[in-house]
This record gives structure tokens, sequence and C-alpha cells, in this order.
């Protein structure tokens, strides 16, 4: 065996003889048996694509970020339409950093106010309390699960707060030209890789925005994130909390790339101290690895095709769900006027004068093989790591509480095909139709 290609053969007749896994795509083809097959709510698709583009990488033998990494940042800045893209080790590493970044360059002091949902995922609101800013908490409203763009706006001339920053929820886009048009906007695209509002894709929009490529997400590399921007100077910022907190720009194993490394002067540093050695920031390692880097060049090639598939299973569960009069039980998700989600996951909120709670109807599905996911903590507020927090709420959150009682959603990712969307369907509805009659008829059941 003498070179990378052959190698590859190999792995992918091992692969195959053994697993029968990986056919380049799998999914599609995967027999479903009704009850039986589980239908996650999200997952990884990958294929020989992905393991030629590892094998690659790791007969690189670089293995910290490099060649693949640089690539894997360029595509993806240009999928999204921004500059620049920062790869880091996660979503909320990717959150932490944006949020440094954009401090510093815009000059915020520590306890300014940043203006965030209170429905949503931790390392949002983490970010700004790492980083000794106050969070201005938001309600969200329904059937978007995003805050409303007036609310924000007003929360922050309250508040008189220095930004925004919150998730596009489950992939739904928040208004954020809108809301851009009057603050400082960073997007948590975590959920939204490939969503638009308007003409406009989000992570394109605000200052600078992340992305998580956790196996959950619209493309993986296992463990990853990035952090876009538009802005050489903020990129350059985040790329040096990122790595260390570090002066030098200098990539993995490159030296003076800036052609002075001995000639610059620092207060307090000897003259000429190698610039690869000055620390200006008071950084972490949230680098990722070539090997990641390397499954996401893959992941990027089936973009497109992921996003349609997202599009197409949520509008087959939505027209299914409502051609069998489940409105009646349930709000229906919308997509934000003017937008085009793609959508992370189909959400659900049962209705105050609905039959049955959240807690049966989801432990039956789950006796039918079919996940739930509330909508991550529900109001933050109410979670453990929160109580006592001192922070201010612009308004109630009366829907955010709600969310955290009534809410769940059922996957929609590329893994899910249409046999799986109708028998989701199907279940949701006999249940709901099941417990209304029961509800009219108590004691229906014992005459069966
Ligand atoms: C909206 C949002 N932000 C941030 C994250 C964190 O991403 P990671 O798991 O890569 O740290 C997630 C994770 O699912 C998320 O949904």
């Amino acid at each position: 065996m003498n070179n990378t290609g052959e190698l590859c053969g190999y792995i992918r007749g091992i692969i195959g003889a053994h697993h029968n896994l990986f056919p380049d795509y799998a999914f599609a083809e995967k027999k479903f048996e009704p009850g039986v097959t589980p239908i996650p709510v999200s997952g990884k698709i990958v294929g020989f694509y992905e393991i030629d583009h590892l094998i690659e990488a790791i007969f690189d033998f670089h293995w910290t970020d490099g060649s693949f990494t640089s690539r894997f940042e360029s595509r993806l800045a240009r999928a999204v339409g921004t500059r620049h893209a920062a790869m880091c080790n996660s979503g909320s590493s990717a959150n932490f950093l944006a949020v440094a970044a954009v401090k510093e360059h815009l000059g915020w002091k520590d306890g300014d106010k940043i203006v965030t949902t209170v429905c949503g995922f931790p390392t949002t609101l983490n970010a700004i309390l790492m980083n000794n800013l106050v969070p201005v908490f938001v309600d969200v409203e329904l059937p978007y699960y995003n805050a409303e763009a007036d609310v924000v706006i007003d929360a922050v001339a309250k508040h008189d707060a220095a930004g925004v920053f919150m998730a596009h929820t489950l992939g739904n886009p928040f208004d954020a030209p809108y809301i851009a048009s009057h603050t400082v906007v960073i997007e948590d695209n975590c959920d939204a890789l490939m969503s638009s509002i308007g003409q406009e894709m989000t992570g394109a929009i605000g200052i600078a925005a992340t992305q998580s490529f956790y196996p959950a997400h619209n493309i993986t590399t296992g463990e990853g994130g990035a952090v876009l921007t538009e802005i050489p100077a903020l990129d350059k910022i985040i790329r040096s909390y990122r790595d260390w907190g570090r002066d030098c720009w200098c990539g993995t194993g490159c030296d003076n790339t800036c052609g002075k490394r001995f000639d610059w002067q620092f207060p307090d540093l000897p003259i000429g101290f190698d610039h690869k050695y000055v620390y200006s920031r008071i950084g972490g390692n949230m680098k990722s690895t070539d090997l990641n880097a390397a499954i996401g060049i893959a992941q990027l090639k089936r973009l497109d095709l992921f996003t349609s598939q997202r599009q197409e299973n949520f509008d087959r569960i939505y027209g299914g769900l409502k051609d069998v009069g489940m409105e009646e039980y349930f709000i229906l998700p919308e997509p934000t006027p003017h937008s085009r989600p793609s959508w992370f996951g189909f959400l659900l909120t049962i209705k105050d004068e609905a039959p049955f709670t959240r807690n049966a109807i989801c432990r039956y599905l789950q006796s039918q093989n079919i996940a739930t996911r509330n909508l991550f903590a529900g109001n933050l507020l109410m979670q453990p790591a929160y109580r006592g927090l001192d922070a201010p709420i612009f308004g109630s959150l009366e829907v955010s509480n709600k969310i955290m009682r009534d809410t769940f959603w059922i996957g929609c990712y590329p893994g899910i095909n249409e046999e799986m969307c109708d028998y989701m369907v199907e279940i949701i509805s006999n249940y709901a139709q099941a417990a209304a009659r029961l509800k009219a008829n108590p004691n229906e059941l014992y005459c069966e």
C-alpha cells in the first residue's frame, strides 16, 4: 500500500464488509419498521466522503489546526457569506469567543448590559456572564420561539444596553436585520446554519455569529464550532483569545508572518522579545484540529442537500398535522415572517385546553420509539445554576414559562425519511384524539 487513496479503498472494504455501514448516503436507504425503528431527534449523517477526508488528514500528520482547518474555515465563510470564519472546539467556546472579542473590539466595559432571551441554551447566556457583562432578559413569542424585535429594541433603550446576543431558536431566525439597524447584534447561529431572513443569511447579519458542529447540528465535525465575522480586526481578536491570548497571528508551524518577529516593542517586555511569546489577552486554548476540520470539509459538500431535506421534512410534518386537525391541541411552529429557516427540529406547544400533558404525550411517543426533546433549558432563570441571579427582566416571562411546561420537539433532520414523518404525524394524532375521546367520555376505555 503506497498512498492514501489505496488506504482509503482498503478501509472502505473493511467497513463495508464488517458493518454494512456508510453506504454513501446512509439513511435514505434504511428500512423503516413503524414502532420498531427508532426515530431520533437528530444525528450525524456521514459516509465515505468523511472517512476519506479523515484518512487524508491522519496521514498529513499535522493533527492540530492547519491546512484542513484553513480550508474548512474559508469554505464555511463562503457558504454563509462572511469574510472570516475562525474554527474552534465547540459552539459554546464560539459563544464565549464572540462575546469576548466584540467586547474588546467595541470597548464594552464590565457591567455593560446585553439583551438576551430567557428561553434558550445555557451557553448563550454563560458567554455574557463569563465576560462580566450583565444580561437583560426578554421573553419570546409563539409560534416563533424568538423575542419580538420591538421588545428587544425597547429593552435595549430602557436599560441602555450595549448590544444583543441571542439564538435563532431551533433554526427559526429572529429579526436580526431589523434589530441590527438599531443596536449591536451577535447571532448565536449554532442551530441555524443556512437559514435566511429577507435577503440575508443568518450568521452574516450581526457583527459576529457562532456555529456549533456537534453531531445534532446541520453539519458535524464531531465536536466543533466557529465564529464568523466580516471585520478583519475582530477576527484577529477572536483568534487571539482562542489561541492562548497570544499577540502573534502566525498559523500553527509558521514563523514571522508579521515580518518583524524580533522587532516588536511592548511596555515592560525586553526590546525585540520574540513576538510568538507575547500574550496581549487572557485567553485559552479553544482550537480545533485538522481531523475535525477534514470531516467538516466533507460535510459542507452535503450542506445544500441537508438544508433542503430539513425543510422538506418540516413541511411534511406540518402539513400532516394540519390535515388531521392537530391545531386543536397544539400550537404549530411558524417561520418568522420573511424568513426561510433550516429547521433544527419540529416544535410543538400543547394548548392550555388540550386533554393531555407534555410528559404524558412524550412518554407515549417514547414507547413508540419516537424521540422528543424539550426546548433546551426552558426558562433559564428556573434552572439551579441561575437561581438568584441578579439581572434585570424586561416585561413578563409568561411565554417562556409556558414553553418550560408545555413545549417539546421532534426530529426533522435528514436522517428522517417521509415514512418516518408520516408515522410521527399518525402517532401524535392518534394519541391526541384518544385523549380527547377519553376526556369526553371517561367510560370509553372500559367499554372497549
Ligand atoms: C443555540 C445553541 N447555542 C450553543 C450551543 C452549544 O454548542 P456546543 O454543543 O457545540 O457547545 C448549542 C448546542 O446545541 C445551541 O443549541
